[in-house]
Formats: structure tokens, C-alpha cells, sequence
């Protein structure tokens, strides 16, 4: 926040001037692996480092200063806070200024020989030859550091350097900020470390024991056992929300998610796609952000030119806008598979489908008709999947909606010149991506027939989510989709930068997942060959949890009464969304009703059985009905009489960090992580703690809300992976 404030201050013309000189003068000096050592928001000065580099710095400090630096009485107080009270101390206690010109100073300083050469044989990459190097006058290096003092800003988060501590014996969190900050305020890190433990006692004292400096300057910070107890009682009373605060800058956030190509198949990869997305979305929202969660459906390109011709001969109905909508066009896959081989066959066809194209592009009424009936045809059969799923609120924005906007990207790609011919198609030429061979990889953006390309209609998508007046205005907008497009993201988005498409301030983030693959590590497919259907993968992991219920039934041949039938769907489905949230989303996954239906480990049936216990640990300690859902008793005063309770609690308190975590980072598996590692310590705990049989009414008060808690957590984080929860399985 106040990095950008600085900026303008010290004004754009100075900056570059600075920078520049740095640029060209420093970067043979400082090897960019010392950077490290040196405060952030000044590194990328004096070692010379691109503009995006500083945007992306500043995006992610944005995104850290995600609540405000005061405590909310009833919230929780997470790692966010404790960041940002080590910025503020950072700013009151040390001046950027001389920390950055010392920084620079002490970067121009020639190495010395015996450092050198221990680190030589990491550097063997990039061999330095010091004895080369330029001598500097002294004038010459005041020079820099003025430059580099002038340009810094004030600390950020990333200055902040808080973790959580490496272990749990360390206490709740760390700050090594210490450390890299002590040279360049002339002091030793362990001083440097106290005078930041002073500035923090008043802000964090009530609710963090008394910092311990350990080791060359770390700080550890460890809650008291009065907040623990605190705010667990705090959380058990807001069952909604755990106390877990909203977010004090709240975003208008894109999630470009699901994304099928209409009269295609919708196939696995389009399901992690769709989980993913709508649990970032469910994480993002909680958070308290504007989400709009957008299906950029395939609904326009040159396919459909053959699809409608097909239509033309095959569905003569489609063509009229009054029937259109209703035809039976039977299996969307048939079709194209029918259409395509005509037009590979018959050149006639494949003529007409060329015009086709032009007609429909030109708004042709028959054509539109039919593009729509195709278009209403894989909706209903998305719809199944999203019904079967329970994926709400995803707003279909198909590519055609930007159809109107591509003639504009292009000229204005024209008219900056970045966009130019190249073998009679139009195209982008951005540094640093080449071919195999070296060459030039042109992004195209118009075909040589006229026809537009994936990246425009990207490019005009991008414009109307973050630039139009009557689009989304986004903060930040995410596209979930395989890994295989990083590429074409990477120079969407880099083209957009270039054009002026998007507002600065504006983050565009692709979100990118691996394969899934057969048990075999191969291909997922059927046992013939064949694509998996996503309706039948469903039904088949629902199928599976069903029969795994019925033979531990009294009658295992009898049909499931309704309800049962109902926890089936909840734990089958679930199961497939777990198994896919768990898997850090980059790896590639392979699929396995087996092992994603298994009891134990991180899985959903693990889940919901945990969550089930807790209910009935509750009710056999309340004497509730089996039958009834459970009431959850009255919030009591927490009364820790045991490790294992604490243990519990400190890990309770922190699901705001995983939270804010997933927030910055969109990694769903961080959930499903969090939320195994708090049943294991519920275990633990349950194991130490008699719930049922506690020495005194309030011990066993106190330790029904840890239940309630708990069961809390579960239901909560497992509702955001869009998993309902089941009190008895
Ligand atoms: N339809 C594309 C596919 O099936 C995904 C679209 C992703 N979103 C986007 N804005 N390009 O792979």
C-alpha cells in the first residue's frame, strides 16, 4: 500500500533515471544471488531487475495486506497481523533510506577472495571474474546509493520475513527480519532483532508471550495461553465464520474456471477445472471478496462452420429460430464426429462449412440458429455435470460474447505496432519467446483467412473484465486450466501488458493444473481405449461408496433407504473432489476410485467419518437422540488441563493463515493438508482427553467446545472444497 504511495512521491522520471543508472552500471557487479541478503523492496534497484519484477513484487505485497493492522475484538488474529506489525515497527524503527543506501554500498564493495571461493563452485554457471571488474571511485558509488536511497520506499510485507515457525517447540510463528536488516543499520542481527522485539511488545503483548531472540537473530512469537483459550471460545460461539476476519481491502476477482468447448466432450481435465475453480472462488468469497465466477465456454471458432452445415442437411429444424431450441440433436459427440469426417472426405462440404463460418461470423439468421441449438444442446449436458457436482453461481461467458470487441483488438495491436503480418496471418511478437530452433514464436492473432485466434478472443476478454467500463473492473482475474496453456497465458498476458489493455494496478494470474492419468501412470481412459465419460466417472464413484455401505448392512441385497442413498452421493462425489483438492494441483494425479474411497488417509470418506465421529462423541457426552441432528452445546470457558489441548488450539486458531495462504497462493491442497492435520490432533487430544468422563463440569464443558470447534473447522473448510458434511455415516 504504501510502496505505490512512495512511488508516486518520488515520481516516475527519477525512478527510471535511477534505475537506469543501475541498471546499466550495477548489474556486472552484484551477482543477482546476493539479493537474497538484502531487504526486497530494494534488491530489485541495484540489481538492475525489469518492471514486471517490481509489479509482481508489489502485487503480492498487495495481496499480503489483506486485513488491516488492527485487531477486531472477536476476530482471530492471524500471521497477516503479526506481518503487518513487523512492517510498522520496520518503518518507525529504521529509516529505508539508509537501509537501502547502505544495501547499495555495501553491494558495490568488491567480494572478498575467501567468500568467493567457497561460493565459486555454486556459481559455476556464471563465472565472475572479479579481478576484471571496474574499479569504482568512491563518487561514483555515493552516486548509486543516493539513487538507490531515493528510490526505496517503505518496508513491505516481504520486508516483514514472519513464518510460521519451523517448529511447533519454536512457538506459532518467526520473524527473520533481523538478520538481513542488521549490517546495513550498523548493528549485530541480535540487537537488530531486540530493538524490533521493543517495537513490538506494545502492539503484539496482549496477545503473544514475550518474543524470545534465538540462534543469529531469529524472533520467535508464541500466543499466550489466555488468547488461545480466548479465541477458541470465540470461535466456537460464531459458527458461520469461526472468527476467522474479512478481508479489509475487498476485490472484485475474476475466476475464469470449467470452460468446456461446446459440442465437444467435457473431459477431465474440464472436471479439475471445474473443482478447483469453485473452491477458489469458495476461498476467495469467504474471504469477503466480489467473485464472479465466469465459464468461458468454446462456443465460436471455425468448427462451427462444418456443425452448422452438418445441421443444414442432417436437422433441417435447428435452422429456425423458433425450433432450434428444442431439437433432439442426440449424442453432441456423434455429431461432431459425423461432421468432421464429411468435411475430411468431401471437399464440397468442407467448402460450404468454409462459408458457413463467414455466414455465421456475419450473423446470418440460420446459422445463428443453429450455432444456438448446438450451443443449448452441451449446456443441458454440462448442466448434468454441474447439477451432479453442485457447482453454483458459474455465469457462462462463452467466447463468442467478445466477438464484437476482436476487430478492436487488433487495430489497436495495429497501432502500436505489435502487431504485424507474418506469413499472411497477424501476429505478436514478444521477447524472449522462440521457437525450438531460435526463431521468433509469433503469437497469432488473426488467421490469413480473416478468422481470429484463442489469444484474441483472450485479449478482448481480458479488456472487458478489467478495462471496460461495462465489464467486471477486476482487481485480479484467474484462469484455471491445464498446464499445457502456461505458454499461451504467459504471452496473453504479456501482450496486454504491452498494449495497455489492463489497469497497472490489475493482477492476472493463470492457475495451472497436471494430467490425470490412469492408475498405470498412462492416459486416463476406459479399460477399451476409450475417453471416460465425466457423467460415468460420477456415477461410478458413487456406485462404488454405495455398495461399500450396503455390505456392512444387516441386508446387504436390500435397495438403500433415501437418505442413505443421499450420504452415497455426498461421499462418492465427494470423494472424487477431495482426491483431486489434495493433490498439490501441479503434479500430475493419478485417478483411483480405490484409493480416493478409502478410509484412510487424506481422503473424504477420512473426513466425513471424522466429522461423524465428533457429532457422536458429542451427543453420547450430551445424551442427544441418535436420530436428531446434533445440538451443539453452549460455547463454555476454555480450560486447559492438557498438551494435547493446547496443541489443538494453537492449530485451531490458525486457519485464517491457511486461509490467507490459499488466498495468495491458490493452492486448494493447503485445505485439505490443514484439515487432516486438525483431525490428527483432535485424535490425539481425544485419546489424552475423556470428553465424556472429565474430572469437573467445566473441563468437560471446555472440552465439548473443542468438538464444536473442530467439527466447526471440518465443516467449514470441507463446504469450501464443496463438500457437505454428514452427521452419521
Ligand atoms: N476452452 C478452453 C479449453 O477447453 C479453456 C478456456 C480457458 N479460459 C480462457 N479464458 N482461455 O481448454
Amino acid at each position: 500500500m504504501f510502496q505505490s504511495a512512495a512511488r508516486a512521491f518520488i515520481g516516475p522520471n527519477l525512478r527510471r533515471q535511477a534505475r537506469a543508472t543501475l541498471a546499466t552500471r550495477a548489474t556486472s557487479f552484484v551477482p543477482s544471488t546476493t539479493t537474497q541478503n538484502v531487504s526486497p523492496q530494494f534488491s530489485h534497484i541495484i540489481s538492475g531487475s525489469t518492471s514486471s519484477i517490481v509489479q509482481k513484487v508489489n502485487a503480492s505485497s498487495k495481496l499480503y495486506m489483506s486485513t488491516t493492522a488492527e485487531v477486531a475484538s472477536d476476530s482471530l488474529v492471524g500471521i497477516d497481523f503479526i506481518k503487518e506489525s513487523v512492517v510498522k515497527v520496520l518503518n518507525d524503527s529504521f529509516d529505508p533510506k539508509e537501509v537501502a543506501r547502505a544495501a547499495a554500498l555495501a553491494k558495490l564493495e568488491p567480494k572478498k577472495k575467501k567468500k568467493k571461493k567457497k561460493k565459486k563452485q555454486q556459481e559455476d554457471a556464471a563465472p565472475v571474474e572479479e579481478n576484471e571488474e571496474p574499479q569504482m571511485s568512491q563518487e561514483e558509488k555515493d552516486k548509486i546509493a543516493d539513487a538507490a536511497a531515493e528510490a526505496a520506499t517503505p518496508f513491505g510485507i516481504n520486508d516483514a520475513m514472519v513464518t510460521p515457525a519451523t517448529r511447533l517447540d519454536f512457538g506459532d510463528y518467526q520473524c527473520n527480519a533481523a538478520m538481513g536488516l542488521a549490517k546495513n543499520v550498523g548493528m549485530s542481527p541480535r540487537d537488530c532483532a531486540t530493538k524490533i522485539v521493543d517495537g513490538l511488545r506494545p502492539i503484539i503483548g496482549d496477545i503473544m508471550e514475550e518474543p524470545e531472540i534465538a540462534g543469529p537473530g531469529f524472533i520467535n512469537l508464541r500466543f499466550k495461553k489466555e488468547y488461545l483459550e480466548k479465541s477458541v471460545q470465540g470461535m466456537a460461539k460464531d459458527p458461520e465464520r469461526l472468527s476467522v476476519p474479512v478481508v479489509g481491502n475487498k476485490k472484485k476477482i475474476v475466476v475464469d474456471f470449467s470452460s468446456p468447448n461446446i459440442a465437444k466432450e467435457m473431459h477431465v481435465g474440464h472436471l479439475r477445472s471445474t473443482i478447483i475453480g469453485d473452491t477458489l472462488s469458495n476461498v476467495l468469497e469467504f474471504s469477503g471478496h466480489d467473485v464472479v465466477r465466469l465459464n468461458h465456454v468454446g462456443d465460436w471458432g471455425t468448427q462451427f462452420g462444418m456443425l452448422v452445415e452438418h445441421l443444414r442437411d442432417e436437422f433441417p429444424a435447428a435452422l429456425n429460430k423458433e425450433t432450434s431450441q428444442n431439437v433432439d440433436l442426440g449424442d453432441l459427440v456423434t455429431l461432431y464426429k459425423a461432421a468432421k469426417q464429411r468435411f475430411d472426405k468431401d471437399d464440397d462440404f468442407k467448402v460450404r462449412s468454409r462459408e458457413g463460418v463467414v455466414k455465421l461470423q456475419a450473423g446470418d439468421a440460420e446459422a445463428l440458429a443453429a450455432w444456438e441449438s448446438l450451443c443449448a444442446a452441451s449446456r443441458v449436458e454440462y448442466q448434468k455435470i454441474y447439477d451432479a457436482l453442485n457447482i453454483k453461481g458459474l455465469e457462462e461467458r462463452g467466447e463468442s460474447f467478445y466477438n464484437p470487441f476482436l476487430n478492436g483488438v487488433i487495430d489497436d495491436l495495429e497501432k502500436q505496432e505489435l502487431a504485424v503480418e507474418s506469413d499472411g496471418a497477424t501476429a505478436v511478437f514478444l521477447d524472449g519467446y522462440t521457437n525450438r530452433d531460435g526463431s521468433p514464436l509469433p503469437m497469432l492473432v488473426r488467421k490469413s483467412d480473416g478468422g481470429f485466434n484463442y489469444a484474441t478472443t483472450d485479449l478482448a476478454a481480458i479488456r472487458h473484465r478489467t478495462e471496460f467500463d461495462d465489464g467486471e473492473k477486476a482487481d485480479r482475474v484467474l484462469y484455471v486450466t491445464d498446464a499445457g496453456q502456461s505458454q499461451h497465458f504467459e504471452m496473453v498476458f504479456a501482450a496486454a501488458k504491452k498494449a495497455g489493455f489492463l489497469p497497472e494496478t490489475v493482477s492476472l494470474e493463470h492457475v495451472p493444473f497436471g494430467l490425470v492419468q490412469g492408475e498405470d501412470g498412462k492416459k486416463f481412459a476406459t479399460r477399451s481405449g476409450d475417453t471416460v465419460k465425466l457423467r460415468d466417472l460420477l456415477d461410478e464413484a458413487v456406485r462404488i461408496a454405495g455398495e461399500d455401505v450396503r455390505s456392512r448392512r444387516e441386508d446387504p441385497e436390500a435397495e438403500l433407504p433415501d437418505d442413505v442413498k443421499e450420504v452415497v452421493k455426498t461421499v462418492g462425489i465427494g470423494a472424487v473432489k477431495y482426491a483431486d483438492l489434495s493433490m498439490n494441483r501441479e503434479s500430475n494425479y493419478k485417478f483411483s476410485y480405490e484409493r480416493m474411497l478409502s478410509l484412510n488417509g487424506n481422503t473424504a470418506p477420512y473426513m466425513l467419518y471424522a466429522y461423524a465421529r465428533i457429532c457422536g462423541i458429542v451427543r453420547k457426552a450430551t445424551g442427544q437422540e441418535e436420530g436428531q441432528s446434533v445440538q451443539w452445546p453452549e460455547p463454555a470457558d476454555i480450560v486447559i488441563t492438557d498438551e494435547a489441548e493446547t496443541q489443538l488450539i494453537r492449530n485451531l486458531v490458525k486457519l485464517p493463515d491457511v486461509l490467507s495462504e490459499v488466498e495468495n497462493d491458490l493452492y486448494p491442497n493447503r485445505l485439505c493438508d490443514y484439515l487432516f492435520e486438525t483431525s490428527q490432533m483432535f485424535n490425539k487430544f481425544y485419546e489424552a482427553c475423556s470428553v465424556n468422563n472429565a474430572e469437573t463440569e467445566e473441563i468437560k464443558a471446555s472440552r465439548l467446545s473443542l468438538c464444536t470447534v473442530t467439527a466447526g473447522t471440518i465443516r467449514l473448510l470441507m463446504g469450501l472444497l464443496g463438500i457437505k458434511v454428514v452427521e452419521r455415516l
